[in-house]
């Protein structure tokens, strides 16, 4: 099982944000670098169909994200750059149980579900907090467990450490090692990635490195000119 990518590419307008490429990423910790605007979140959004190719089609465990679009969005769950704009319940248990209504599950078995993931990520003290009051590392946390609650086979984190300090980064980085999913990780804390098994490199719209880390993470320095 697999996300493969077969002559995928995204324009937006006149704008080409994703060159075709084609490629096939089965590997449980993948890293995906590159500068602002050089087609990172893009690529992402293809895996879980937020994005539709322009060209090309973009299939997740079999399923295409055109043509089996509600099945992929249960496959591969996102966790977005800013994060605070997915969560739509004002109150953190309501948000995560939210994820979990409309699958014939009791109002019991919702709670217990709920409460089970809280103490997973170790924010069972937030549950009766405000969502648009946490901070960043607790709005980060809480997408995790507010996606992870619905069971994706597939987690894509954008920026998951973006804007937190030393102790929550840390934090962050073994939630994100603890997830027994495949994983995706757009990151610009290139520590975050460098453990992962392969790493991938956009410019300009394009996948110029996939590799081992060091290597793509030395072919970072090197466009980027420092
Ligand atoms: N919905 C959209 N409409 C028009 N242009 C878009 C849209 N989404 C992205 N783009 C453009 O596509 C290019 C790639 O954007 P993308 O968000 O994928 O970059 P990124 O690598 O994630 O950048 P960052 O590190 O800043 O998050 C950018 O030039 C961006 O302006
Ligand atoms: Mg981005």
């Amino acid at each position: 099982m697999a996300i493969q990518f077969t002559d995928s590419s995204v324009r937006f307008g006149q704008k080409t944000a994703l060159h075709p490429l084609s490629l096939t990423l089965a590997e449980r910790r993948i890293g995906i670098i590159g500068l602002n605007g050089s087609g990172k979140t893009t690529f992402a959004r293809l895996i879980n169909g937020l994005v539709k190719p322009t060209e090309g089609r973009v299939t997740v465990n079999g399923l295409d994200t055109v043509a089996d679009d509600r099945a992929v969005l249960g496959e591969a769950g996102f966790i977005f750059q800013n994060p605070q704009h997915q969560l739509i319940m004002p109150i953190v248990r309501e948000d995560i149980a939210f994820g979990l209504k409309n699958r014939g599950l009791t109002n019991a078995e919702i709670a217990a579900k709920t409460n089970a993931v809280l103490a997973r990520f170790s924010v069972s003290h937030l549950a009766g907090r405000r969502v648009h009051e946490l901070s960043g590392g607790e709005t980060q946390l809480v997408a995790i467990a507010s996606v992870v609650v619905t069971g994706p086979k597939i987690l894509i984190l954008d920026e998951p450490t973006n804007q937190l300090d030393l102790k929550n980064r840390r934090l962050v980085a073994a939630t994100i090692d603890g997830l027994e999913q495949q994983v995706l990780v757009i990151s610009h804390d290139l520590g975050l990635v460098d453990g992962f098994e392969r790493v991938l490199l956009f410019h300009e719209g394009q996948l110029i490195a996939d590799g081992q880390a060091d290597d793509t993470i030395r072919r970072y320095h090197e466009v980027a000119g420092c």
